[in-house]
């Protein structure tokens, strides 16, 4: 039987990762992003690639374009019955220079999405008595990071939504966990780097595996607890961060 996965962000880094991983094991992957060319051309190389995928533009952040993805994926896919809830931004600079505009547009982006994605696409996992969510949430809710408070508010409050989910839906066969990646090598992270926000040294020091994460470490726990052998899973933060947060 072939499933249905929709994975937001997922044009780019992580996200990118993830469709890649959940279309090689069999799933028919919808790729929701902001940016709707990329979607396509993750979508196109999936599909270059023998899997099967279509990319959506959809802004995450706004309900009706993510009720509109939603209905497009179910006439042109199938029912999705798999969520996995990956797009972020971040943004970074001194707490009492946050201005309540770029406050509101990282919760939205990063938590609020999950709460439109999740109410749209769990009707229909409960009609099928069968559902798998993974929320990306981030390890800087383990540490903090000095600068980041809306994205770090941002992403506890998905381990948050993570929790009140499983506890909600397990009876309907559904579960919901969180993986709080750290330190993997994407355009974000490049970003992050760039700007000075990390060290790429010190970081790699801090890690006891040595080494910088990949989009694919994700991806493949994320492929686990979306697999049906994950069914006795849920409510929980799977780490994947080179042992960093233990
Ligand atoms: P990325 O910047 O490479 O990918 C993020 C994707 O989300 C992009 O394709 C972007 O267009 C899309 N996106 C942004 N806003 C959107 C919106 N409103 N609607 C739909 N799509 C939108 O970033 P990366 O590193 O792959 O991050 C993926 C997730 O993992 C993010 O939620 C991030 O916070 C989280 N994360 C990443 C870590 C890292 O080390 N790279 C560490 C911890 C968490």
């Amino acid at each position: 039987m072939t499933r249905v996965a929709i994975v937001t962000g997922g044009a780019s880094g992580i996200g990118g990762a993830i469709s890649r991983r959940l279309a090689a094991d069999g799933a028919a992957v919808a790729v929701f992003d902001i940016n709707g060319e990329a979607a396509a051309a993750a979508a196109a190389e999936i599909c270059a690639e023998g899997g099967k995928a279509a990319g959506f533009a959809v802004d995450v952040a706004d309900r009706t374009a993510v009720e509109t993805g939603v209905a497009q994926v179910g006439s042109e896919l199938g029912s999705p019955s798999i969520l996995v809830n990956c797009a972020g931004i971040t943004v970074s600079g001194p707490f009492l220079e946050l201005d309540i505009d770029t406050w509101n547009r990282v919760l939205a982006t990063n938590l609020t999405s999950a709460f439109h994605c999740c109410q749209v696409v769990l009707p229909e996992m409960v009609a099928a008595g069968w559902g798998r969510i993974v929320n990306i949430s981030s390890s800087s809710t383990h540490s903090g990071v000095p600068g980041m408070a809306a994205y770090v508010s941002s992403k506890s409050g998905m381990i948050g939504l993570t929790k009140v989910l499983a506890l909600e839906f397990g009876r309907s066969g559904i579960t919901v966990n969180t993986i709080p990646p750290g330190f993997i090598e994407t355009p974000m992270m490049r970003g992050a780097l760039d700007n000075g926000v990390f060290d790429l040294d010190r970081q790699v020091a801090n890690t006891p595996v040595g080494r910088i994460g990949r989009p694919e470490d994700i991806a493949a726990t994320c492929a686990f607890l979306t697999s049906e052998d994950a069914g006795y899973i849920t409510g929980q933060v799977i780490g994947v961060n080179g042992g960093r947060n233990t």
